[in-house]
């Protein structure tokens, strides 16, 4: 019998019937909620390509049954932008971020998620170890770093100027 699970998937309300309750939130995605952006590198936890937001908090989709989420709010790279770029999706452009873009939608919401939880500021060897989870294959950790630094200050400077 399928197991039916609620979730808010980008600030909408899905019921989701799993017929295979060992589905991976990531297969979920892609496969049932046409929602691509997501990507598998590994499958298998080591590239942090399926990197999304579960209740603001950055997880691995590969390794996360999607049986286990009923009630989550999950945020994937396609809910980030209101219209606009999200400060991170911008900085990550103005610092020439990628190459092939495969890694980038997981690079992002780790970003998001790391900025969130607040733990590295804007010190470079933070934010590296912060985004360790995250690889590259193009090697473009520099411009990763620069962007996540930047991201960081500039929604700082939005959080200050929304408070005045
Ligand atoms: S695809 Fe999930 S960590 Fe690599
Ligand atoms: S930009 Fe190509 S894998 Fe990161």
């Amino acid at each position: 019998m399928p197991l039916s699970i609620n979730l808010t998937i980008n600030g909408g309300a899905r019921n989701v019937a799993l017929d295979d309750p060992r589905v991976t939130l990531l297969d979920l995605l892609r496969e049932r909620l046409a929602l691509p952006g997501t990507k598998k590198g590994c499958d298998r936890g080591q590239c942090g390509a399926c990197t999304v937001l579960v209740n603001g908090r950055r997880v691995n989709s590969c390794l996360t049954l999607a049986a286990t989420l009923d009630g989550a709010e999950i945020t994937t790279i396609e809910g980030l932008s209101n219209g606009e770029l999200h400060p991170v999706q911008s900085a990550f452009i103005e610092n020439d971020a990628f190459q092939c873009g495969y890694c980038t939608p997981g690079q992002i919401m780790s970003a998001v998620g790391l900025i969130m939880e607040g733990s590295a500021g804007d010190d470079p060897e933070r934010i590296r170890e912060g985004m360790s989870g995250n690889l590259c294959r193009c090697a473009a950790y520099h411009g990763i770093t620069l962007a996540v630094q930047e991201a960081t200050r500039r929604m700082a400077e939005n959080r200050r100027e929304d408070a005045a």
